[in-house]
């Protein structure tokens, strides 16, 4: 733990200690809103590189602002849409190698579009300060772009779709927000959009739902430190994923820190601190990758709610897939969606909430036992999947959990649910035995269960399991029981 924060606290250090220490320059003055008055005159000597990406590994050609003939030399089509890639901070003053793979995903599986890389690495290679002011200047060069083709080739901006990470989800939002006139940039995609001077501030001073036709944002590391975090907490989107809750990803661990450093040495701590940040990105190109395995995001109000298996219901809008295939609804209020993942490539998992109604029969006696749930699919099974109960279980009262699972089982036919016992709570539950009076026969008291509710959030289909053995609902350690698909009276009867 002690090893994490300490990472935590040199990726912070060097987001906001100087990176080197020249190249402030002029627009240092651009910090705000009424400051920023660039005379269009200065566009020849733009900043941003527009790199049209050429479909060869890791190569582009770039377009000249106001010299219409390198659109045609480097093949922009005006009746293609248009994605542009807009990348963060930069500790190293190179294209990172993300922006690549997304170029390559972006054309692979979506021919028909023009790729544009907006390299700003100039003004993002600075104090970390310094590239955040930086952000609203490249912000209105990308709006200029956008507008000069308009006005050349009649290429309207509803058609193109920009895609920010990081520092670079705020220069899109800028971008949308100085095009003049009132119509707007079609998309806009934050992934991870940077947190430290820009979490709380205003719309007009961030990435906001206003800045385009559609907004989306991924948010993958939010976690804080010292009241600051990498990427940003707020919605500010029309959807705001927070896979895994947003905070932390798997995969990212401490275990595989040193695993990273061992491997690329002293450099493996800036990838190993990304790796959560970069995660966005990486989800956003899954989305590319594999058309078969979308992710799919519930609302919900907080992690806590969706990991009780809460949320899981696609009614009204309530759920949306992740990445590039998203429906685009704009809604008045930004919605906060979540869901569960993978470590790597596919992503995607099958969420289900189980609901399980246990009567205690120990009365007044809380018990916390450990379950595992088998399930026998159509296609798969999936088995000893634990689940927590985090409460604790009382006298008479349905449970909600949270079950993922990485593959597609199919239709769910069999559950089997399994009391996990320990020595000790074998011990126990032989000690209550005796000592209750109100045990009768040989029947031990235990824990009543008669039905298992399950929703399965990606096909939406709910379901009830029955115990196969009517005759003796009884669960006690060690046991484990059988459910079968059964008559749904619970079903009509919360349907009404
Ligand atoms: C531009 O794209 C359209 C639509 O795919 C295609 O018909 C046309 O030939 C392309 N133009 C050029 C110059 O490649
Ligand atoms: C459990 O609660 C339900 C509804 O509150 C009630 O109908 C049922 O009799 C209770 N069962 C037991 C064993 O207490």
């Amino acid at each position: 733990m002690k090893s994490l924060q300490l990472l935590s606290f040199l990726l912070l250090s060097c987001i906001i200690t100087p990176a080197n220490t020249h190249g402030g320059k002029k627009k240092e003055a651009l910090g705000s809103q009424s400051q920023h008055t660039r005379a269009k005159k200065d566009q020849q000597n733009s900043e941003t590189k527009f790199r049209l990406y050429t479909d060869k590994t890791e190569e582009s050609c770039q377009i000249f602002w106001n010299q219409l003939e390198t659109l045609d030399k480097c093949g922009f089509n005006a009746s293609l849409p248009l994605v542009m890639i807009v990348h963060g901070w930069s500790v190293d003053g190179i294209l990172e190698s993300w922006i690549w793979k997304m170029a390559a995903a972006l054309k692979s599986q979506h021919k028909q579009m023009n790729v544009i890389i907006a390299d700003w690495l100039t003004s993002a290679h600075q104090h970390y300060p310094i590239a955040v002011q930086n952000t609203r200047y490249i912000g209105q060069e990308i709006a200029d772009f956008l507008e000069w083709l308009e006005e050349s080739i009649q290429f309207s901006r509803s058609n193109a779709h920009l895609i920010g990470y990081s520092l670079g989800a705020h220069v899109s939002g800028f971008a949308g927000s100085y095009i003049s006139g009132t119509n707007k940039i079609g998309r806009i995609t934050g992934l991870d959009p940077a947190g430290p001077l820009f979490e709380g501030m205003s719309p007009t001073d961030r990435l906001s739902p206003d800045d385009a036709n559609f907004v989306d944002a991924i948010h993958t590391f939010t976690k804080q430190h010292m009241g600051l975090s990498v990427g940003i907490k707020q919605p500010v989107a029309h959807f705001d994923f927070y896979p895994n809750g947003g905070t932390f990803q798997p995969g990212c661990h401490i275990m595989h820190v040193y695993n990273h450093i061992a491997q690329y040495g002293i450099t493996g701590i800036t990838q190993t601190v990304k790796c959560a940040h970069e995660r966005s990105v990486h989800l956003f190109i899954d989305s590319l990758l594999h058309n078969d395995k979308q992710s799919t995001a519930y609302w919900c109000n907080d992690i806590n709610t969706f990991e009780k298996g809460m949320c899981l219901s696609c009614r009204k809008n309530r759920c949306n897939t992740l990445g590039y295939n998203i429906r685009e609804e704009r809604l008045p209020k930004s919605r906060r969606l979540f869901l569960k993942t993978r470590a790597h490539m596919p992503f995607k998992v099958y969420h289900y909430q189980f609901k399980i109604h246990f009567i205690n029969e120990i009365q007044g006696k809380q018990i916390d036992p450990t379950f595992t749930i088998s399930l026998t699919g159509s296609k798969e099974d999936a088995k000893n999947l634990p689940i927590t109960v985090v409460e604790g279980i009382n006298g008479n009262k349905t449970y909600s959990f949270l079950i993922t699972l990485d593959t597609d089982i199919g239709d769910l036919i069999m559950i089997k649910l399994k009391w996990e016992a320990t020595a000790v709570w074998e011990n126990i539950w032989d000690t209550v035995q005796t000592i209750i009076p109100w045990t009768k026969g040989t029947r031990r008291p235990g824990l009543i269960v008669k039905t298992i509710r399950v929703k399965a959030g990606e096909t939406q289909q709910k379901m009830t399991f029955c115990s196969q053995s009517i005759n003796n609902l009884h669960l006690h350690p060690a046991q484990e029981k059988t459910f079968v698909r059964c008559e749904d009276r619970f079903q009509r009867q919360n349907s009404k």
